[in-house]
């Protein structure tokens, strides 16, 4: 692994849009789970390799496969996630079934969890970090992920 004094480099791999949503690094193909969302700078200075192109059928865009080599501060990775995921299925639990029973995440698709959430997100009272990490966390717990939903 590159390290350089308190810089780390990491590769970042996944799936974006082909047109207009450079920036923007989709978990897997199809799906609209972010992954990472790369700044005007970052995105200029990364070393990006583009591998696979398709078509999502769904809605006719193009996408590709791509590996992002960037630098990240080494101080900024976590080793553990889980005490970063219970707060999120946390924020989920507590501020998602004041007006209704706790929805089942596994109803949903990954993609439209984005939707909903964006209904929802009006009646509650979330920053951008916590509304992008309960996005995730609906999304990877959503029919898409869950066992016995597919
Ligand atoms: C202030 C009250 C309120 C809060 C808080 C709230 N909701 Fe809702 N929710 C509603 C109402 C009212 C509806 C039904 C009307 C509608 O669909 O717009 C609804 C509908 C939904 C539905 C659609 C159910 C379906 O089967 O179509 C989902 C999913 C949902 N909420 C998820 C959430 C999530 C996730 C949160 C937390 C981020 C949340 N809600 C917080 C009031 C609320």
């Amino acid at each position: 692994m590159d390290v350089k004094g308190d810089m780390i480099k990491i590769e970042i791999d996944g799936w974006r849009k082909a047109k207009g949503f450079g920036r923007v690094i989709q978990e897997e193909f199809g799906q609209n789970i972010s992954t990472a969302i790369l700044t005007r700078e970052v995105s200029q200075s990364a070393d990006v390799t583009v591998g696979e192109k398709k078509e999502d059928e769904l809605t006719g865009l193009p996408w590709e496969e791509v590996a992002v080599d960037l630098w990240m501060k080494q101080e900024s990775m976590v080793t553990d996630f889980t005490p970063i995921w219970s707060a999120a299925g946390e924020a989920y639990v507590t501020n998602c079934s004041t007006c209704h029973t706790q929805p089942d995440v596994a109803h949903f698709s990954a993609n439209g969890w984005v939707g909903m959430l964006d209904g929802m997100i009006a009646f509650v009272n979330f920053d951008t970090d916590t509304e992008a990490l309960v996005l995730k966390y609906l999304q990877k717990h959503s029919s898409d992920y869950a066992e016995g939903h597919h």
